[in-house]
């Protein structure tokens, strides 16, 4: 049995650090593990220029523990009011490396997100001109759909659409939750997706069976065991198409243990734990690596990282919460212990 594990130091392609006051949170749980990390846009003043994903930029590295070498890879929130002149802007400068598209009223912060997809057209253009991978919150917010039939349709109705149009232009398919988003992405040339702790260690019935669980809840939610058993497959394959995007989405716990909570899992405190768990779940901890620190990278055509990091097989339990905002985070699957840790370097 592997008891210990070294690979290359992990990359996090999909990660909400918030703002403010939360950075002094949220920043340094990252950067103990991983190198860079693709950073979500959608703040409650989203980032809709390359001057705003600058301005984040410094917020964030100011608050980066000292001595760390933590890269935030800034986005772009596309917006109706998105320019193919804000997406050339954005191309031109080293630090952004993506935008994203999130439907409007999809999500957390996402009410100045994209209403008619169908009018974005000079903007994906000039999105594949100037090679900006586009990255997708995949799901349609149409209330006559229902919630775990989401993704399915925004595949069926716009993203094959898209993939059509701009065959060029690099696709990231965000946490995806279904087969037919893994079968989408294996069908398709320039198009990956991101795979989050949460969806490959849990199903709906982890949401809801015994009373409902507000840490477990996260958008696209949860879905069945068949679907977890896609992703799983997915993500151990060895498919250089799927690759590691935590989708930590750190909410205070007021707003999750509320009549309405807030849709977001904060993996943070333990992400490669949480995944190397996953692998070896499957008997496939040699496949780790190269979902977790080479895939994501190969894909966005960044060199792969060059230092290591080593996790030792070891019980441990997460702290019932860390301190957010003057208020407390809860960190998720608080309650079970975690099987792998990160090997402090000295
Ligand atoms: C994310 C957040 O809280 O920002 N929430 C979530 O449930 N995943 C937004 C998102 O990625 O959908
Ligand atoms: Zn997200």
């Amino acid at each position: 049995m592997t008891t210990k594990l070294t690979i290359t130091k992990p990359d996090d392609w999909h990660l909400h650090l918030r703002d403010g006051d939360a950075l002094n949170t949220t920043v340094a749980f990252s950067a103990r593990q991983f190198q860079r990390a693709i950073v979500m846009p959608n703040l409650a003043q989203p980032i809709i220029n390359t001057e705003l994903a600058l301005a984040y930029r410094q917020r964030i590295l100011h608050a980066s523990p000292s001595g760390s070498s933590f890269q935030p890879l800034m986005t772009l929130y596309l917006t109706d009011n998105t320019s193919a002149n804000d997406i050339q802007q954005a191309s031109l400068c080293e630090h952004i490396y993506a935008a994203k598209l999130y439907p409007a009223g999809a999500t957390t912060n996402s009410s100045n997100g994209v209403t008619d997809i169908n009018k974005l057209t000079d903007v994906l253009h000039a999105m594949q001109k100037h090679r900006l991978p586009l990255l997708v919150h995949a799901e349609v917010t149409d209330s006559d759909i229902d919630i775990f039939d989401r993704e399915q349709v925004f595949i069926d109705r716009h993203l094959s659409f898209i993939r059509r149009q701009f065959p060029e232009l690099r696709i990231v398919l965000e946490h995806a939750t279904t087969q037919q988003a893994i079968a989408f992405v294996n069908a398709h040339d320039n198009t990956a997706a991101t795979l989050t702790p949460q969806h490959l260690l849990l199903n709906r019935n982890d949401l809801l069976a015994g009373g409902i669980r507000p840490h477990n809840y996260c958008l696209p939610i949860l879905k069945r065991e068949s679907h977890r058993q896609a992703l799983l497959q997915a993500a151990t394959s060895g498919n250089p198409k799927f690759f590691l995007g935590t989708d930590s989405a750190p909410h205070t716990m007021q707003a999750k243990e509320t009549a309405c909570g807030c849709a977001g899992c904060f993996t943070a405190h333990a992400a490669i734990e949480l995944y190397a768990e996953v692998f070896e779940s499957e008997n496939a901890l040699d496949k780790l690596e190269a979902f977790s620190s080479f895939y994501g990278a190969d894909f966005y055509q960044l060199p792969r990282n060059k230092e290591k990091i080593t996790l030792v097989k070891t019980l441990w339990q997460a702290p019932a919460s860390f301190p957010m905002n003057d208020q407390a985070l809860i960190p998720f699957r608080q309650d079970i212990a975690l099987q792998w840790a990160v090997q402090a370097s000295d």
